[in-house]
């Protein structure tokens, strides 16, 4: 007990509570986003490809037609896979309000169970990319350093170096990437939405993919001193961020200095 105390007081307790801290939290959050991820689409049944129909009529057959077979106002969705069905549902951009609307992220209004439905009958129309499983989106063992020359080679021009998301040259924004979830990301290159193109896996590998998604969320979950994000606008706050981030090393090392030398001090005073 007495020597907890002891130790307690030790001029390094407090530093290593902190690292213990830190090495605590990033142990929860992997195990917290390996779970989130590892939610895979069940397997398509016909009843699922049945009440995807009708709520496929319900919901979208306006736009898309009462085959999926497209209109003058939407796009045929036949061959266009469960996965886009998956990322266009998830992130709110479908069913869009009206026609000729920016698609922006948004709380999507659909259960989980209700998208995979109508993504099953979009599939059971023929081909097109499926919604990827848990493993294929665990960034678990992903190479992060990978994953940002891939970044950088293939997205940043349209999203921005940390993701933020710009605006295009002609006039639409690419989204940020600071919501979206591995799948999602994963399904945003398998189906290009927009002005996205398609990143298919012979473009960039399944592996590759992981990398992209492990450097995107790892970018995303950076230390903001302070607990405040500055939302990663460009490169001002970013360059603040890395100031700060700097300065608060140097202060933990000149903290960690004097205390040193306070030490040494009350030792000779005592001899
Ligand atoms: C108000 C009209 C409208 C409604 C309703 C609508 N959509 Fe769309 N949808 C569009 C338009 C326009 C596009 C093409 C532009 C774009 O991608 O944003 C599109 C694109 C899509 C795409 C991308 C196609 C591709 O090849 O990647 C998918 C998938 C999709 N819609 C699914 C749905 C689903 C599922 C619903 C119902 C839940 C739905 N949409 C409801 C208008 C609509
Ligand atoms: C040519 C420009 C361009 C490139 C290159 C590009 N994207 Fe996109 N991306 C877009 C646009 C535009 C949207 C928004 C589409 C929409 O709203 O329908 C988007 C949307 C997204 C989204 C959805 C974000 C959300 O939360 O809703 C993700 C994820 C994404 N892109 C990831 C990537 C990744 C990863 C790469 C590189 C492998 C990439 N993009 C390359 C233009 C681009």
């Amino acid at each position: 007990m007495s020597s907890i105390i002891a130790r307690r007081r030790h001029p390094a307790a407090g530093y290593a509570a902190v690292a213990g801290g830190l090495v605590l939290a990033g142990v929860l959050y992997s195990t917290l986003s390996g779970g989130g991820a590892s939610a895979a689409a069940p397997a398509q049944t016909s009843t699922q490809i049945e009440q995807g129909r009708s709520l496929f009529l319900q919901s979208c057959s306006s736009c898309h037609g009462l085959e999926a077979q497209g209109t003058a106002q939407a796009p045929s969705l036949i061959g266009a896979g469960a996965a886009a069905v998956y990322f266009q549902m998830s992130t709110g951009r479908m069913p869009a309000k009206e026609v000729g609307a920016e698609n922006n992220r948004k709380p999507s209004e659909f259960t989980l169970q209700e998208t995979y439905d109508i993504a099953a009958y979009v599939a059971s129309l023929g081909g097109g990319p499926a919604i990827p499983t848990g493993a294929q989106v665990s960034t678990v063992g992903a190479d992060t350093a990978r994953g940002s020359q891939l970044f950088s080679t293939n997205c940043a021009q349209c999203h921005g170096f940390a993701g933020a998301g710009g605006a295009l040259t002609y006039g639409k924004a690419a989204a940020s990437l600071n919501a979206a979830t591995p799948t999602q990301i994963y399904t945003a290159m398998l189906t290009g939405p927009e002005a996205m193109p398609v990143f298919g896996d012979g473009t960039i590998t399944p592996a590759e993919k992981r990398d992209i998604i492990a450097y995107v969320i790892q970018t995303r979950n950076e230390p903001n001193p302070g607990g405040l994000s500055l939302g990663r606008s460009g490169p001002v706050t970013e360059g603040l961020v890395i100031w700060l981030g700097g300065l608060g090393f140097l202060v933990l090392i000149a903290m960690w200095l004097t205390a040193k030398r306070r030490d040494r001090r009350h030792e000779s005073e005592g001899s």
